[in-house]
């Protein structure tokens, strides 16, 4: 009680200011970090003052706890009915082609059967197929069964290979892939195990010139094209605008066009054939 009590204050006085705070606007985060405090104050309160004797019964609880839970998953499998993969059995599984699951390509594996045990197992079938990834119970496509039918001796080893081809819409995507491989012991009890069972990803080979990497080639050509004649009409136009001003300029200065260099006989040949020209030139005349 006597350590109870000064944290109980302490309690309190981070929780008033707390409350004051809460009716401000504008401390929403304050408030948050004032109110963990709080709580983290409360929770050492309790802690301290029960830790003693909820020790021993905190071990007994969680002991029981996984012992109910692993009661339970026994409980539900046996009602799925799962098949499961013998213990005296070993599988190895390897990819040789394609690992990283190309589309539209061949992904080639093989897979290594052990039989550990004392009595020969019949390899019945090999089994792959690409599940929902977040829900393995649901199917999205199965690839055709290889049916075995392999008797594998006590102490012989087998090896299957497989190959399939994920589709190419399928690309770029994740699936669940399951390879199962089935077989059954002496006795036909039927096992399951699931040799492979992942999330993979779908990937799109690039270097394939298919009909959407040409077109869009195409289309950025033909971009570039319309670019370069769109800049160039620019500058042409640009080029044809500048000198018509000069040209002006020197029409406009004409009077101040120094005649003198002409022979006097293309002059008068000038002024005779053009009355402008002869007006011009009697302006030029009064000027100087
Ligand atoms: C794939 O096979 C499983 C088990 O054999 C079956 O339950 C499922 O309906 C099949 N799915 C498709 C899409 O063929
Ligand atoms: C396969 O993996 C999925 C997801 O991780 C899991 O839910 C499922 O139980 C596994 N199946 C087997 C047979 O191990």
């Amino acid at each position: 009680m006597m350590t109870f009590l000064p944290k109980l204050l302490l309690l309190v006085l981070l929780a008033f200011p707390a409350t004051i705070l809460m009716k401000g606007p504008g401390v929403a985060a304050q408030d948050a970090t004032e109110d963990e405090e709080a709580e983290a104050g409360e929770e050492d309160v309790v802690d301290d003052a029960t830790a003693e004797d909820e020790d021993d019964e905190a071990e007994v609880e969680d002991d029981e706890n996984t012992e109910l839970t692993e009661e339970k998953e026994e409980e539900e499998e046996a009602l799925v009915g799962e098949v499961r993969a013998s213990p005296n059995a070993d599988t190895i599984i390897l990819f040789v082609k394609g690992e990283d699951f190309p589309a539209n390509e061949v992904v080639k594996f093989m897979l290594g059967f052990t039989n550990k045990g004392s009595e020969s197992f019949v390899v019945e079938s090999l089994d792959a197929s690409f599940r929902y990834p977040q829900d393995f119970q649901f199917y999205i496509q199965n690839f055709t069964a290889l049916q075995l039918g392999l008797v594998v001796p006590a102490g012989r080893q087998a090896s299957f290979e497989y190959s399939f081809i994920p589709a190419e819409p399928m690309g770029g995507r994740p699936f669940g892939l399951v390879i199962n491989l089935n077989y059954k012991d002496s006795n036909g009890i039927m096992f399951q195990d699931a040799v492979f069972n992942q999330t993979v990803t779908v990937i799109e080979r690039e270097d394939g010139l298919d009909g959407e990497t040409i077109f869009m080639y195409v289309f950025l050509s033909g971009l570039g094209l319309l670019v370069v004649v769109g800049l160039h009409q620019l500058l042409e136009s640009r080029k044809r605008r500048r000198p018509a001003p000069k040209m002006e300029m020197g029409t406009s200065s004409h009077n101040d066009v120094d005649m003198s260099w002409i022979p006097a006989e293309t002059l008068n040949h000038i002024n005779k054939a053009s009355p402008r020209k002869r007006n011009q030139k009697r302006s030029a005349g009064s000027d100087e």
